[in-house]
């Protein structure tokens, strides 16, 4: 096999290590920016062409080769040479290959180092659009599954102890919110990332007359980057990307952890469909929820990329080094994973059959209504801390009886506390108590649906 020869060939006299090349090499990885390596190049070459850098008919034959190569590679029959370092040599080596000396004048001006930066730019804005529409799917199936559930109770669980009843609805709702900040971080990163780096070469610029605006408007970017050490150093918007990212896994996992508690025989509150679980091989009976573990799981791993990269970044010191191309491997699978969990948690949202008889029997049980009787009391002029003690005391007393707060008679109410009267029953139970929390952001069914009709008017 032939070795490829080096761009940088010149000054060494012996070839390179087998090994070296093999382990210094991100040609198996970094093919994936094909399509931006050559989107800048073209650009590029467009633009040496305008400023009389190469003539019209080199960047011409330059433009025709690129868009070969890229057609081959999109129909996957390029020859990748596997000597060639990274998705960057390959192209150029193919182009001079095919188109001969004007091939060599492609780099002018530019170093891999302001490429790659816009390589990876250019590649997460587009992944950054399709992660942004996924997030918009899913916010929308946990619209439709609220809307489709909206009187459903649900007991809502502080230490995961159950607490207050709140609606399903508004549950769901929790994680509408929730997404809608992760699109809002991911817009906000993609601010950042929109600034075109091309001509900073190296890392101080270029001696020769480039104009970095027309490469930004053929690239449609907004913006130049305006310092170009910075520029061949940064990557703060990888760590922000993958930290966007890990917000929107976090968010799913804590979905999917409540989907796999719930799905229990113990809670029994929701039942994944046949066709998202999966069986035991050795246990008949099981149907276990590995959709949601999984993307539990895969949580942790965006988690780790995210350390990855910030570590990388981490004590480097000025400008570029080679560490940075480890930023591309965390940044891939990134967001491979997260748009893959995106896609599966949207359609299996779909195949949820909640149990409403369970989840209100669960909603009533624990005392679940105690804080509105605490209320009831403030309303009645008793402090609020008093009042704490006092239903504190019932509860107490309904424990050692087996009795719930439903199950007392107004005496024995009030021989805790002399006004107890019979409004009190107004608020013992599980709807009353949802009904009552009307205030802005409460679970009550108007303000749930005031939420859901604010939503869908946006
Ligand atoms: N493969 C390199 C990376 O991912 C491209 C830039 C290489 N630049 C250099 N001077 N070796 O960062």
């Amino acid at each position: 096999m032939k070795t490829q020869e080096k761009p940088w060939g010149g000054r060494f006299s012996e070839p390179t290590d087998r090994q070296v090349e093999a382990f210094t090499s991100s040609l198996h990885y970094d093919r994936r920016l094909y399509r931006c390596d050559i989107e800048g190049s073209i650009a590029h070459a467009r633009m040496l062409a305008r400023q009389g850098i190469v003539t019209k008919g080199e960047a011409r034959a330059i433009c025709a080769g690129l868009r070969e190569i890229l057609a081959e590679m999109e129909a996957g029959t390029f020859p990748f040479h596997p000597d060639d370092e990274d998705i960057h040599m390959a192209i150029e080596n193919a182009l001079t290959e095919r188109i001969g000396g004007a091939g060599g004048k492609l780099h002018t001006g530019r170093s891999r180092n302001d490429q790659i930066a816009l390589d990876i730019r250019l590649y997460l804005r587009d992944e950054i659009g399709r992660m942004l529409a996924l997030v918009g799917s899913l916010k929308s199936a946990f619209l439709e599954l609220a809307k489709k559930e909206c009187g459903v109770v649900l007991s809502g669980y502080t230490h995961l102890q159950k607490a207050q009843p709140v609606l399903l609805a508004h549950y769901l709702l929790a994680f509408w919110e929730m997404f809608a900040r992760d699109e809002a971080r991911l817009r906000d990163c993609l601010k950042r990332m929109n600034v075109m780096p091309l001509g900073a070469a190296a890392l101080a610029g270029t001696g020769l007359p480039l104009d970095r605006r027309y490469v930004a408007r053929l690239l449609r970017f907004p913006a130049v980057t305006a310092n170009s050490i910075d520029t061949v150093s940064d990557r703060d918007f990888a760590a922000e990307f993958i930290f966007a990212a890990s917000l929107v896994m976090m968010h799913m996992s804590r979905f999917c952890e409540d989907l796999v508690l719930w799905s229990t025989d113990e809670f029994g509150y929701v039942e994944i469909a046949d066709a998202f679980t999966t069986g035991s091989s050795i246990m008949p009976q099981k149907k276990n929820p590995d959709v949601p573990e999984l993307i539990r799981g895969k949580t942790g791993r965006v988690y780790g990329h995210l350390v990855a990269m910030l570590t990388i970044l981490k004590g480097l010191p000025m400008t570029y080094n080679r560490d940075l191309q480890e930023d591309k491997e965390p940044l891939f699978d990134t967001v491979d994973t997260v748009q893959a969990c995106l896609k599966i948690l949207a359609a299996m949202i779909g195949h949820l059959t909640f149990n409403r008889e369970r989840m209100e029997a669960g909603a009533k049980g624990g005392f679940s209504t105690a804080t509105d009787v605490a209320e009831y009391l403030v309303m009645k002029g008793v402090p609020f801390r008093e009042a704490h003690g006092i239903v504190g005391r019932i509860v107490s007393f309904c424990i050692q009886q087996g009795k719930t707060l439903t199950g007392l008679t107004l005496m024995e109410f009030q021989t805790f506390y002399k006004g107890f009267d019979e409004e009190l029953f107004q608020c013992l139970t599980v709807r009353q108590s949802i009904q009552a929390r009307r205030v802005i952001g409460g679970t009550a069914e108007e303000t749930v649906r005031r939420r859901i009709a604010e939503i869908e008017g946006r």
